[in-house]
């Protein structure tokens, strides 16, 4: 995979984290689903991620199958199994379509699976090579929440279109980006009680620091809440926010996503772009639904936020989201979730300076949830 190799450089950020596992980036983020081949399409079609690899029957793989797209520096493999019973068929099962594997791209697989299995991590796998005349990949795992794995994919010099096993994946008809360009955040969903120790779990297991912390009074409408806590590894590219449900009157999204996901897992992945009004308008052109918020919110947006480059129109026609930090802004949106159970959604963010999470526009963004919550019978 042409990943670019000139951002091998790893400067450091994160002042407070631990360097023992240097993460160059997210490799690949896989999803099982229950049927990979319309899921891949929807990737392709709704969000604009473009075919690169293929595995299954054709290239001698007998249990299950995977397509891997990629948009930006995004990429995302699709899996689904072939065979009844197994590992995969038991996670759809529980969990329904969901993420299984956030692959983090590293220079030293063994390493990484050394230094983190000595500090307390569960094996996942165990360092393996695969090889084929593209070159060798090198490929370690450890849990982390729920059944939830992360992968270190160790590339070297490798040449082909993905991995060993797999084919280019060439399907007749393409359809253009939406200018998604990399992940920006991806986020946990934890049970009760549960957000400090995986906060724990990436401090110490990886040597992450915690970037911010959101308690139950940042993160309430009068209904519901949650706690937050955002963790990130020393340079500043893997960015893991840890939800865990807090206390309200009603039940949170966050015990929702935990009833119908059976457990902890991903709740949603931020996807960056550098134009959100022309990413979005291509998203929503192609069926891709959002969250919407009160016309009201943008009555004093700006006296809350300052000056913008953007129009307010487009915003407020699509939904965007604006919040301001000490060192700039940053607009947002949120999908509606994208299977069928209540589970994982997808945010688009662009920044302009701010490094934060979108404080000010929590209330606003929860109370559209509790909305699609109420739809749902499942805020009781
Ligand atoms: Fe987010």
């Amino acid at each position: 995979m042409s990943k670019d190799n000139s951002s091998l450089q790893l400067e450091k950020v994160i002042p407070e984290a631990d360097d023992f596992l240097p993460i160059l980036g997210t490799d690949f983020v896989e999803l099982y689903v229950g049927n990979a081949k319309q899921a891949a399409y929807y990737y392709q079609h709704a969000w604009g991620f473009q075919p690169v690899a293929y595995s299954g029957l054709e290239t001698g793989q007998q249990d299950s199958v995977s397509y891997v797209l990629q948009q930006g520096k995004i990429r995302i493999v699709l899996t689904s199994p072939l065979q009844p019973s197994g590992a995969i068929n038991a996670h759809i099962d529980k969990h329904g379509d969901g993420v299984k594997f956030v692959a983090l791209w590293v220079d030293d697989a063994k390493k990484s699976y050394e230094e983190t299995t000595k500090r307390g991590a569960k094996s996942y796998v165990e360092p393996y090579e695969l090889e084929d005349n593209h070159g060798k990949v090198v490929i370690s795992g450890i849990h982390t929440y729920g059944e939830t794995v992360h992968l270190f994919i160790e590339r070297g010099e490798y040449k082909g279109p993905f991995m060993p096993g797999y084919r280019t994946y060439a399907p007749l008809a393409k359809s253009p980006e939406t200018g998604l360009k990399y992940i920006d955040h991806m986020v946990g969903n934890v049970g009760w009680n549960e957000m400090n120790k995986w906060c724990e779990f990436y401090a110490k297991v990886m040597g992450f620091a915690q970037m911010v912390s959101f308690d139950d009074k940042d993160i309430s409408t009068d209904y519901t809440a949650l706690m937050s806590k955002v963790m990130s590894n020393g340079n500043g590219r893997i960015k893991f926010p840890i939800n865990e449900p807090a206390e309200g009157k009603k039940k949170s999204q966050i015990e929702e996503y935990i009833d119908f996901y059976n457990g902890a897992g991903v709740q949603h992945i931020a996807l960056a772009t550098d134009n959100i009004i022309e990413t979005v308008t291509s998203l929503r052109d192609r069926g891709v639904e959002f969250l919407y918020v009160p016309e009201t919110y943008y009555d004093d947006l700006l006296d809350r936020v300052g000056e913008i480059d953007e129009e307010l129109a487009p915003l407020k026609e699509l939904g965007v989201l604006v919040d301001r930090d000490d060192e700039g802004y940053l607009l947002q949106i949120f999908t509606k979730p994208v299977l069928d159970r209540p589970t994982m959604f997808f945010e688009i963010i662009q920044r302009k300076g701010a490094q934060s999470f979108g404080k000010g526009n929590f209330k606003a963004l929860f109370e559209a949830i509790e909305r699609e919550q109420d739809l749902r019978g499942t805020l009781k």
